[in-house]
């Protein structure tokens, strides 16, 4: 059985892989980088663990697929935005943020290696103490309210997958 969903989803990523909708993910938008390669933004709408989310941007959308890093203000205004108009708002989202005990800093897992300078922090946030458990979320309350926590991977939320597109 397992073995006919996954073929099922391979297949599907080849058959739409080039379409921006995809099954069981809410399609966000898209940010054009150069005239090479787009960024296509998806949210999941049922929810699941870090390390589950995290897998499961690369079982759906193949090597191109990461769960998203917000790494510059207006990648974080647009993200804010789609979700609103989507109707996937009012929800709390992974990102690929983590903490690293070792650099004592935070980092993207999807960014190979780069640190969140960007940085959104609700209030009280992120906790005075993280540890390598640690990972960050985005709470979005609406287009103009939203802002990061620093929450335990073993807990549960949606999250969002971002995709490189080469064109
Ligand atoms: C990003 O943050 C890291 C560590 O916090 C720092 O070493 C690096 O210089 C910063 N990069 C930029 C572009 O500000």
């Amino acid at each position: 059985m397992t073995f006919f969903i996954t073929v099922l989803f391979i297949s599907l990523y080849y058959v739409v892989g080039q379409n921006v909708d995809h099954p069981r993910f809410e399609y966000l938008g898209s940010s054009i980088s150069d005239n090479f390669e787009e960024w296509r933004y998806y949210a999941s709408s049922f929810p699941g663990i870090w390390c589950s989310a995290i897998q499961d941007c690369i079982d759906t959308f193949g090597p191109a697929g990461h769960l998203v890093s917000i790494e510059t203000e207006e990648e974080a205004l647009w993200i804010n935005e789609w979700l609103e108009r989507r109707g996937s708002g009012g929800a709390t989202y992974w990102t690929s943020g983590i903490y690293v005990n070792i650099n004592s800093d935070w980092m993207w897992a999807s960014g190979f290696g780069k640190y969140v300078n960007f940085t959104a922090w609700n209030s009280g946030e992120p906790v005075s103490l993280p540890n390598n458990h640690h990972r960050i979320v985005l709470v979005h309350r609406n287009q103009f309210t939203s802002g990061w926590s620093a929450k335990y991977d073993s807990e549960i939320f949606r999250y969002i997958c971002e995709v490189r597109v080469r064109k």
